[in-house]
């Protein structure tokens, strides 16, 4: 089983999450930063990492997508939203389509990211008329702070496992 990871990521977060992956990985193995060269033909399974950025994934993580043919595909993300809410199986859902219809996606993988403060209410299109600081929202960006932690790096370790399972069937 040769595995290859792709990670994007703005400021840590989902490299974390990538590395971790990578470490739990057994076999030959490759990680590499999405948006690089590369030469996906002789793998078994691609991990495909994004970050969630406009309500889905990044735009480096969107092409990696949109042009890997005939592959099996992990895919699995950090965000500020809660890993369980509908907004993060949106953002699934839409990177696992951006899959042309000769790969696989074998599963989904995400939890919440720490948001860096220039996303915090500084940037024109989060000003407080358009997306204000609710305490629902302050909730949910106070909890982001904690991740990805030691939980995170641990399901997503058993996570990729499984997805090396799923791809060897
Ligand atoms: C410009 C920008 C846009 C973002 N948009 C969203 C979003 O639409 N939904 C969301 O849940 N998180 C959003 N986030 C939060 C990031 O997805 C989250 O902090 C993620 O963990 C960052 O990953 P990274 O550290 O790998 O860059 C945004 C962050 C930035 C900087």
């Amino acid at each position: 089983m040769k595995s290859l990871v792709l990670w994007s990521s703005r400021t840590g977060n989902t490299k974390a999450v990538a590395q971790a992956i990578y470490d739990a990985l057994p076999g030959d193995k490759d990680i590499i930063e999405e948006g690089r060269e590369k030469d996906v033909s002789g793998y078994d399974i691609i991990f495909v990492g994004f970050w969630g950025f406009r309500r889905g994934a990044d735009m480096a993580a969107r092409r990696t997508l949109s042009g890997l043919h005939n592959r099996k595909v992990a895919i699995y993300a950090t965000a500020g939203t809660y890993p369980d809410s509908p907004a993060a199986r949106d953002y699934l859902e839409a990177a696992a389509a951006l899959l042309p219809k000769d790969s696989t996606c074998l599963g989904t993988f995400i939890c919440q990211g720490r948001v860096h403060s220039f996303h915090v209410g500084k940037r024109s299109e989060h000003k407080a008329e358009v997306h204000p600081m609710t305490p629902e929202r302050l909730k949910r960006l106070q909890e982001a702070e904690k991740h990805p932690n030691e939980e995170d790096f641990k399901n997503a370790a058993a996570w990729a496992l499984d997805m090396v399972e799923k791809a060897g069937r």
